[in-house]
């Protein structure tokens, strides 16, 4: 059987290589939430999309949620493959197999869901998906993991793999005491003290947020970006299954999102006069209907 380095080796050559056919390095981005609903998944989809707009951009969203992918909700736009197959496959795939294996939105995003039952969850251990961001890396030149609120084994080594660790927060006290206590668990973690950047989410969002200031000192770092709230348009966006830089590309929630991305990957990712094609593909839209199933669970 290959091994993986031979694998890595392989699929290198025959993907995102530069004119010069020297190999890019690709940038992988974790994005992690303070708590549930503070806009992980929103912001994960978001910049992969903005990243994904350029041309010279292969982005790939890794989905670690597992509480994703019992969703029967999304049953109708569930890609054919899942991180259970990659991993399991790790050995047999080439470039194209490895592109064809994830599924590819409108946007330019390819998809790499996790969905496994919950008995599952001991298919991908944290050596296979060491081997599938290897792969990954050779194949794309952004990956964007969605962690779990779990925290896993699966979520460190994404982390670690990560170049940016975002942890997203609300300006709430619950929000910003979960942040402290995880950025004291992280800092224990090696080499991820450094690349944890808080961004909050959904600022404006009500009179009695905590400001900005006491934020800062209550968390003891600098906030990396702050996003805006706008449930109008992030709701209209998720409805119609298509990413903020498509559906909404001229305001201030799409703006911040572009400025995002380019903080953590340089360069002008901006995309002013993307086309808009609602409804083209719809697994973005799974959120509102998750939110809905959990809402009554
Ligand atoms: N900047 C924003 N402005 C307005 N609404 C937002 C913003 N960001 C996220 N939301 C809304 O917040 C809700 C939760 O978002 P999302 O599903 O991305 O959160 P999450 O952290 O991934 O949640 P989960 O814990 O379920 O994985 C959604 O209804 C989304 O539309
Ligand atoms: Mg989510």
């Amino acid at each position: 059987m290959e091994d993986l380095a031979t694998a890595i080796q392989r699929i290198g050559r025959q993907s995102h290589s530069t004119a010069d056919g020297r190999s890019r390095s690709s940038t992988v981005l974790a994005i992690a939430g303070a708590t549930g609903g503070v806009g992980t998944t929103s912001l994960a989809v978001n910049v992969g999309c903005a990243l994904a707009k350029r041309p010279e951009n292969s982005v790939a969203l890794i989905d670690l949620d597992l509480a994703l992918g019992d969703a029967d909700v999304f049953l109708d736009t569930i890609p054919d493959y899942t991180l259970v197959d990659v991993a399991q496959n790790v050995a047999r795939l080439d470039f194209n197999l490895l592109k064809r294996s994830l599924t590819k939105h409108s946007s330019g995003l390819y998809l790499l869901p996790m969905r496994i039952q919950l008995q599952d969850t001991s298919l991908v251990t944290p050596d296979d998906l060491h081997r599938v961001i290897g792969l990954l890396k050779a194949t794309f030149s952004h990956l964007i993991f969605d962690l779990s609120k779990g925290y896993s084994e699966l979520d460190i080594v994404a982390m670690q793999a990560a170049e940016h660790v975002l942890l997203v927060t609300q300006l709430d006290l619950p929000c910003l005491r979960n942040v402290v206590r995880l950025l004291m668990s992280m800092d224990e973690i090696d080499g991820l003290k450094d690349k944890i950047r808080v961004v909050v989410n959904r600022v404006g969002l009500e009179n009695g947020q905590i400001s900005m200031k006491k934020a800062r000192e209550t968390i003891g770092r600098e906030i990396f970006k702050q996003i805006p709230n706008d449930y109008r348009v992030m709701a209209e966006v998720r409805n119609n299954g298509v990413p903020l830089v498509e559906g909404a590309p001229r305001a201030g929630l799409t703006q911040a999102i572009i400025e995002l991305a380019d903080l953590l990957c340089g360069g002008d990712q901006s995309t002013s006069e993307a086309a808009t094609t609602p409804g083209s593909s719809n697994w973005l839209s799974f959120w509102p209907a998750l939110a809905k199933a959990r809402g009554k669970a």
